[in-house]
């Protein structure tokens, strides 16, 4: 049977672009829909390549109601919304809170007021486990208590999962999976898409493969005096495939109407505490180059450590993230060499 149709929202970007190769191999019509203010429209190319499909693509903004509106009108098939689409920096959201706020969560609203509208049967929403702050506890399950967020980038993570569940309790005729993500690593093993920040690199692995490849001088550890085993902050590292393909799962969950509540949460992550200086170890193990690094001061904001209890999405989803943090790094290793050859970076 037909399979219905996928609005990626942020799809050309780094999770959203993996997760549309993931539904296409899956046999979903996926239409993306991306503003491209932080990703690049060459990125369908490589979906095409990967998969031999090249999905619908608007160029939008999903704050713009009208632009959806046309969206849904032009698409009658979607019957699924994965939404990526948000702006996603911790360090920016401090200083430019009103933009996070108005199009991480203007975003959401419009897209739930149009699913009621357009007879779609379900979102899934990209959250974060940054809603669990410095947990008391690790690993985090998903009745870990929520902390109060430490960033707006944060919050409006917060409040878009609140806000789904208000909607959907008020009677809205669709479900919603919400999955938090651990830190998303690595690319994909063809290396014709992966990770592609814009200007200095805020996360560690686009950092780390750039000082690998000599585009920056060295990475800054930000913090070696953390009390943990090597004094570095712990991280649950999770393979950005094995991730895209938990989407799939979800989104089948809700079109097939498989889910046994109107809003599931779900923890996406290995289970594995890494540490900072172990990731780095493993990748200069994996792929045989050396990473210049240095200790520097401790980050603003950092959670110390934090990583997942992930048996509720293994046993109810069917799930597991079972890429090897070593074949991630060399993923991660080849995209960058992919996008030296390309001259891209
Ligand atoms: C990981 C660790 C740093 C860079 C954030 C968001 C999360 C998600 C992923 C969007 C930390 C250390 C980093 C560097 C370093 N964002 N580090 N040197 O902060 O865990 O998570 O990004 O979806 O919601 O909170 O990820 O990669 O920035 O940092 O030492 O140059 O690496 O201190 O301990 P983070 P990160």
């Amino acid at each position: 049977m037909k399979k219905p149709g996928i609005l990626v929202t942020g799809g050309t970007g780094y999770i959203g672009s993996h997760t549309t190769v993931e539904l296409i191999n899956a046999g979903y019509h996926v239409v993306i829909i991306d503003n491209l203010s932080n990703s690049n429209v060459a990125v369908l190319d490589g979906i095409e390549a990967i998969t031999g499909v090249r999905p619908d693509f608007v160029e939008g903004d999903c704050t713009d109601m009208a632009t959806l509106e046309g969206l849904f009108e032009k698409y009658t098939d979607i019957k699924g919304i994965i939404n990526f689409a948000a702006s996603k920096a911790v360090g920016e959201s401090v200083q430019k809170p009103i933009l996070y706020y108005r199009n991480n969560l203007n975003t959401l609203m419009n897209l739930l007021e149009c699913m009621g509208r357009f007879g779609v049967d379900g979102i899934v929403f990209s959250s974060s486990c940054t809603v669990y702050g410095e947990p008391d506890v690790n690993p985090v399950t998903e009745q870990s208590p929520i902390k109060p967020a430490t960033s707006p980038y944060g919050n409006t993570k917060q409040i878009s999962e609140e806000i789904i569940e208000d909607v959907i309790h008020s009677g809205a005729p669709f479900k919603s999976i919400i999955l938090r993500y651990f830190n998303p690593v690595g690319a994909h093993p063809s290396a014709l898409i992966g990770e592609l920040p814009n200007g200095v690199p805020q996360n560690l692995i686009p950092y780390l493969t750039q000082t690998a490849i000599g585009i920056r001088k060295e990475l800054s550890v930000f913090g070696n005096d953390y009390p943990t085993p090597d004094g570095t902050c712990i991280r649950d590292f999770i393979n950005v495939v094995d991730l895209a393909k938990a989407h799939v799962i979800a989104v089948e969950r809700l079109v097939e109407n498989k889910c046994l509540e109107p809003v599931e949460i779900f923890n996406l992550g290995t289970g594995n505490g890494v540490s900072v200086l172990e990731l780095i170890n493993t990748f200069e193990e994996a792929t045989g180059v050396k990473v210049p690094h240095r200790f520097a001061p401790r980050r603003e904001g950092d959670i110390i450590q934090v990583w997942a209890d992930p048996r509720k999405a293994n046993e109810v989803l069917g799930w597991k993230a079972d890429t090897s943090l070593a074949d991630t790094m060399s993923s991660a290793w080849k995209w960058q060499l992919a996008l030296r050859e390309k001259g891209i970076m």
